[in-house]
C-alpha cells in the first residue's frame, strides 16, 4: 500500500503542490501519494494527529496553521524553533518532527536562481508574517548588513525586529505604507515582498505594495507570489530596470527541502521545476465548462 502525505492549509484553492511532489516521488518511483488536505481550524488537531498512523509520511503545512502546528507536534527542528513556524513534519517511529524549509527555499532560490549573496547587502522585507519571519531569520543568518522590515501593522514588524536582533543589529521596522518607506528602498541592494499584496484571487490582487518611482536600478526584487508568474511589483521592478525574481524557485526549493527530509534522497529540482511550471500553466487555462 501506498504511504501518504500531503499538504495542510485552509482553504487550499487551487495549489500545485501535489503536482511537483508527486513527480518527484514517480521520479524514484516510490509508493507514495502526496495530496491536498483542506483542513478547517477545528479540524486541525485531529489532522496532525492522523499523521501518526504508520502509513504516513508527514505533511506539509502551510497558511493559516503554521504557527498553531508548532504546538502539536513532539519536536522542533533548530530552524522551525528559530522561525517560530512549521511547514513540514516528519513522521518517524517515536514521534513527529516540526521542521522549517521555507528559509532553505528562501536562500537557495536567492541565491541559486537569482544568483544574489545576501552577505553585507541592505534588504527591505516587505511584509511580517510567516513568510517574513523565515525570510528575515534566512537573511540574518546569511549576514545580510541591514534589514528593513515594512509592514502595513507596524506592532507585527516591530516585534518580528525583536526576534532577529540577536543575530542582526542594524534592524528596523516601519509602517508600509509611511514616509520612511522611499528612502529605505532607494537604498536598497535587495527588496523582497512577502505580503499577498499582488497574488492571483487576493484582494489587493492587481496592486503593488510600493508606490512607482522608487526602486533604484541596482536592486532585486524578489516577490514571493508565485501567480501571477509577473506580478504588479515585478513589472514595476521590470520598467526601474531592476532584476527581478518570482516566487516560484521559493515554493519548489523549500518543497525539495521537505521531500529531502521524508526521503532521505536528493530532490529531483529539475523534475519539480518541470512539474511546478506545467500546473502553473494549467491552471492560467481558462476552464472548460463541467
Ligand atoms: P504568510 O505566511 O504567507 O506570510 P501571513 O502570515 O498571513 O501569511 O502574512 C501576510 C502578510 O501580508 C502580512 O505581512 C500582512 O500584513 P499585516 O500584518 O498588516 O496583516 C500582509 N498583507 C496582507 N494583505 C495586505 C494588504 N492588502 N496590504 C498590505 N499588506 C497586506
Amino acid at each position: 500500500m501506498a504511504s501518504l502525505v500531503g499538504l495542510i492549509g485552509f482553504p487550499l484553492g487551487h495549489t500545485i503542490s501535489p503536482a511537483f511532489q508527486q513527480a518527484a516521488f514517480d521520479y524514484y518511483s516510490l509508493p507514495v501519494e502526496y495530496h491536498a488536505w483542506p483542513t478547517h481550524p477545528d479540524l486541525l488537531e485531529a489532522k496532525v494527529g492522523s499523521l501518526r498512523d504508520p502509513g504516513s509520511l508527514g505533511a506539509n503545512v502551510t497558511v493559516p496553521h503554521k504557527e498553531r502546528v508548532a504546538g502539536m507536534v513532539d519536536r522542533l527542528d533548530a530552524s522551525a524553533q528559530a522561525i517560530g513556524a512549521v511547514n513540514t513534519i516528519v513522521r518517524e517511529n517515536d514521534g513527529l518532527t516540526g521542521c522549517n524549509t521555507d528559509a532553505y527555499g528562501f536562500i537557495t532560490s536567492l541565491r541559486v536562481t537569482g544568483g544574489f549573496e545576501p552577505r553585507g547587502k541592505r534588504v527591505v522585507l516587505l511584509g511580517a508574517g510567516g513568510a517574513a519571519r523565515a525570510a528575515a531569520f534566512a537573511l540574518a543568518e546569511e549576514g545580510a548588513a541591514s534589514l528593513v522590515i515594512a509592514n502595513r501593522t507596524l506592532r507585527r514588524a516591530s516585534s518580528l525586529a525583536d526576534d532577529v536582533r540577536d543575530v542582526l543589529r542594524d534592524i528596523a521596522s516601519i509602517s508600509l505604507d509611511g514616509p520612511d518607506i522611499e528612502g529605505a528602498v532607494r537604498k536598497a541592494d535587495l527588496i523582497v515582498n512577502s505580503t499577498s499584496v499582488g497574488m492571483e484571487g487576493g484582494g489587493a490582487g492587481s496592486a503593488s505594495p510600493l508606490p512607482p518611482g522608487i526602486i533604484p536600478s541596482s536592486a532585486l526584487v524578489y516577490d514571493m507570489v508565485y501567480n501571477p508568474t509577473e506580478t504588479p511589483l515585478l513589472r514595476q521592478a521590470a520598467q526601474a530596470g531592476a532584476a527581478c525574481l518570482g516566487g516560484l524557485p521559493m515554493l519548489v526549493y523549500q518543497g525539495a527541502g521537505a521531500f529531502e527530509l521524508w526521503t532521505g534522497r536528493e530532490a529531483p529540482t529539475e523534475v519539480m521545476f518541470e512539474a511546478a511550471k506545467k500546473a502553473l500553466e494549467r491552471m492560467a487555462q481558462p476552464r472548460a465548462h463541467s
